[in-house]
C-alpha cells in the first residue's frame, strides 16, 4: 500500500526521505518518487521499480541533494498503471507545488473537468494529480498562502487522503492533511518527519503526534501548528513510539516471515502478559475496564475483520459461543458495512485487525457505531485508527508486523480472544473449575508453540515431496475449520499454489470431484470430539489416491495408518489448539514459497494494510 515520508530541518532531505522509503517498502508498492526543494527549485525524481532505483536517480540530481525540505512516496497503484507518469510526487500546472497522496479522490472527474477548463495540463491517470492541481488553482486564483489552498481544495475533495504538499514560493513550509489515511508527524529536536508508518520515524524520533481525520498541520522549521479543515487550532499530544528499530529488523532470519513465525512463543506471552492472573485466577484486561459491566450483559456479538483476522474471527465465534455463552457471529467487513444490518440493543461489535487501518473494517466499525453498537477493537498497531476509533479495545501486543503474510498477529487475535472470552464466560456461567482448566492450558500455549516450531526442517521435507503441485485442500471441522481455511491462505498468498480451504465434511458436496492421484490435501486432524468423522474423510481421500497430510495430536500413532505424513502438536483444550494448530501452517506455506523461489514477505499484488476497499 502506499507509503509517504516526508521532511523539514537541518538536514539534506534525500537520505532522510530515501531510507524512510526503504523503511516502507514492507507495504508493498508498485513505484515510487522523491522530491526536494533547493534554492528556488523542485528535483524531481520518479520511476515504476523499486525505491533502489529512485535511489540512484536522486544521488545524480544536484538539486535533490542539496535541498533541506523535501516528501517523498511509495505508491500501490488504483488509479492509472504503475508507470513513471502516475508516480507520486506529482506537481500542478505551475511547476511550483507537490503533492504525495495516499488514499482515493472520488470525484476527481468532475474535478478534473473543472480544471482542464481552467487551463491545467495534466501528465498522469492519476486522482492525486487532480488534487495538487486543484491546490494549485486556488493558490494562484484566490489564496495568499499554501495553507489556505489546500484547505480551500480539501472542501472541494470526496474520498480519504493523507497528504504532505511543499511550495516554491514558500519554500520553508510542509502542510499536511488527513482523511482516512494514516499520517504521523515525527517531532525532532529541530526538525520534522512526516510518515503515513512510523517505521520510518522511529530512526530519528521517538516523539510522535498522530494527525486524526479532519485535521492539517503547518510545519515549518520553527514550530507545528495544527488546525481542524476549518482552520480551527487544535493541541495536539505528543506521544512516543513503543517499537525500537531492532525489534523492526529481521533478527538473523531469512525473512520477515519466519523471524515472525518464530517469534509466536515470545509474543503469544506478551499478549498475555500481565493479563493472566493465575494466582488470583482473573483476567484482566486494562483496555475493557469502565465498560466491563455492560460487557458482560452483551446479547449478541458481531467479530468484523478481513482476510487473516476474519479467519481468527470464525475461531473467535466458536471461542464465545463455547466459552462465554453468548452468540456470535462473524461478518467479512467489506459485506457487513454495506448491507444495511440489523444491530439491535446489546450488541457488541469487535473489529479484528492486526494493522489497525484496514478500510473495510474500519468502515464496518463505522456502520456499527451508527446503528448504537459498543465497538470494541483487537488490534495490533497501537495508536492507529481503528484503535482509536473504537469505543474500547484490547492491543495484541504482537510487535511489529513486517512480513505481508500476517502470522504472529494470528495466534495474538486468539490468545486475546480466548482472553475476552473466558473473562466474560467466568463472569456468567463458567464454574471456577472451569477457569482455572482453560487459563491454566492458556498460560501453556507459548511453551507448546515452541515445540511445534522444532519440527520446521521435517515441514520443509513434508513439502520438498509435493511443492510441484499445483492444487492444495486443505480440511477441518469445528476449531481446526477456521486453521484449515487459513493454511490455504497462507499457502495462496505467498508460493501462489492454488489452495482451498474447506469444512471437512463439505468434501463429499462437491470437492471430492478435484481429489486425484497424488493430490496433497492438508487434514487439521487433531483430538477432538470430530476426530472420527475427519479419520473417515481422510480415509476418503487416500481411496482416490490424494495424498494426506495431518496435522495431528501428539502421540497419537494411529493416525499414521491413514496418513501419508504426520506433524505432531501437543494436546491443548480444544478450544485453543487452532493457536498450536496453525503453526506448522504457517511453515508449511512458507517453506513452500522458499522452494518455489517466491518473494516471501513481499508477495506479488498484495499490500501489508489494504487502506482502499
Ligand atoms: O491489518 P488487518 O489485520 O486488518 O489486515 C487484514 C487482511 O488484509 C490481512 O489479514 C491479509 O489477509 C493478509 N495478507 C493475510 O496474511
Amino acid at each position: 500500500m502506499c507509503g509517504i515520508v516526508g521532511y523539514i530541518g537541518p538536514r539534506k532531505a534525500r537520505t532522510i526521505l530515501i531510507e524512510g522509503l526503504k523503511r516502507l517498502e514492507y507495504r508493498g508498492y508498485d513505484s515510487a518518487g522523491i522530491c526536494v526543494y533547493h534554492d528556488g527549485v523542485l528535483g524531481l525524481q520518479k520511476s515504476p521499480g523499486r525505491v533502489s532505483e529512485v535511489e540512484a536517480l536522486a544521488e545524480a540530481d544536484p538539486v535533490i541533494g542539496a535541498g533541506t525540505i523535501g516528501i517523498a512516496h511509495t505508491r500501490w497503484a488504483t488509479h492509472g498503471e504503475p508507470n513513471q507518469a502516475n508516480a507520486h510526487p506529482h506537481v500542478d500546472t505551475s511547476g511550483r507545488i507537490a503533492m504525495v497522496h495516499n488514499g482515493i479522490i472520488e470525484n476527481y472527474t468532475t474535478l478534473k473537468k473543472f480544471l482542464i477548463d481552467q487551463g491545467c495540463e495534466f501528465t498522469s491517470d492519476t486522482d492525486t494529480e487532480v488534487l495538487v492541481q486543484l491546490i494549485g488553482h486556488f493558490r494562484a486564483n484566490s489564496c495568499d498562502v499554501l495553507e489556505d489552498a489546500v484547505r480551500a481544495a480539501l472542501q472541494e475533495v470526496t474520498g480519504t487522503y493523507g497528504i504532505v504538499v511543499v511550495s516554491v514560493d514558500e519554500p520553508d513550509k510542509l502542510v499536511v492533511a488527513r482523511k482516512g489515511s494514516p499520517l504521523i508527524i515525527g517531532v525532532g529536536a529541530d526538525e520534522y518527519v512526516v510518515a503515513s508508518d512510523a517505521s520510518a520515524i522511529i530512526e530519528h524520533t521517538a516523539n510522535v503526534s498522530y494527525l486524526d481525520d479532519g485535521e492539517m498541520a503547518v510545519i515549518t522549521r520553527e514550530g507545528m501548528r495544527t488546525t481542524t479543515l476549518d482552520n480551527v487550532p487544535i493541541n495536539k499530544e505528543v506521544s512516543q513510539i513503543e517499537w525500537s528499530l531492532e525489534e523492526i529488523a529481521k533478527g538473523g532470519y531469512e525473512h520477515y516471515m519466519l523471524k515472525e513465525i518464530f517469534e509466536q512463543p515470545e509474543v503469544t506471552r506478551m499478549a498475555m502478559g500481565g493479563r493472566l492472573d493465575l494466582r488470583e485466577m482473573q483476567i484482566i484486561l486494562g483496555g475493557l475496564q469502565g465498560i466491563d459491566r455492560e460487557l458482560v450483559k452483551t446479547r449478541k456479538i458481531i467479530l468484523t475483520a478481513c482476510g487473516t483476522a476474519w479467519h481468527a474471527g470464525l475461531v473467535g465465534e466458536y471461542m464465545f459461543e463455547e466459552l462465554a455463552r453468548i452468540p456470535t457471529e462473524v461478518e467479512y467487513a467489506s459485506e457487513f458495512r454495506y448491507r444495511n444490518p440489523i444491530v439491535e440493543d446489546g450488541t457488541v461489535v469487535i473489529a479484528i485487525s492486526q494493522s489497525g487501518e484496514t478500510a473495510d473494517t474500519l468502515a464496518a466499525l463505522r456502520e456499527a457505531k451508527q446503528k448504537g453498537a459498543l465497538a470494541l477493537g483487537l488490534v495490533n498497531v497501537v495508536g492507529s485508527t481503528i484503535a482509536r476509533y473504537t469505543d474500547a479495545g484490547v492491543y495484541l501486543h504482537a510487535g511489529p508486523e513486517i512480513g505481508v503474510a500476517s502470522t504472529k498477529a494470528f495466534t495474538c487475535q486468539l490468545v486475546v480472544q480466548a482472553l475476552v472470552a473466558i473473562m466474560l464466560g467466568r463472569r456468567r456461567f463458567m464454574s471456577q473449575s472451569d477457569a482455572k482448566f482453560y487459563m491454566t492450558a492458556l498460560s501453556e500455549i507459548p511453551d507448546k508453540i515452541e515445540t511445534v516450531l522444532q519440527q520446521s526442517e521435517n515441514i520443509k521435507d513434508i513439502v520438498a515431496r509435493h511443492v510441484d503441485r499445483d492444487n492444495w485442500l486443505f480440511l477441518g471441522r469445528g476449531y481446526n475449520y477456521p486453521v484449515a481455511l487459513e493454511g490455504a491462505l497462507k499457502l495462496k498468498e505467498i508460493s501462489y499454489i492454488h489452495a482451498e480451504g474447506l469444512p471437512a465434511a463439505e468434501m463429499k458436496h462437491g470437492p471430492i470431484a478435484l481429489i486425484h492421484e497424488g493430490m496433497p490435501v492438508v487434514f487439521v486432524a487433531t483430538r477432538c470430539d470430530t476426530y472420527e468423522k475427519v479419520i473417515g474423510n481422510i480415509e476418503e481421500v487416500r481411496a482416490r489416491k490424494g495424498h494426506v497430510i495431518a496435522v495431528a495430536t501428539e502421540g497419537d500413532e494411529e493416525i499414521r495408518k491413514y496418513t501419508d505424513s504426520v506433524i505432531y502438536v501437543p494436546d491443548a483444550p480444544v478450544p485453543l489448539q487452532p493457536m498450536l494448530t496453525v503453526v506448522p501452517l504457517q511453515l508449511l506455506a512458507y517453506h513452500a514459497a522458499v522452494a518455489r523461489g517466491c518473494n516471501v514477505d513481499k508477495p506479488r499484488n498484495l499490500a501489508k494494510s489494504v487502506t482502499v476497499e
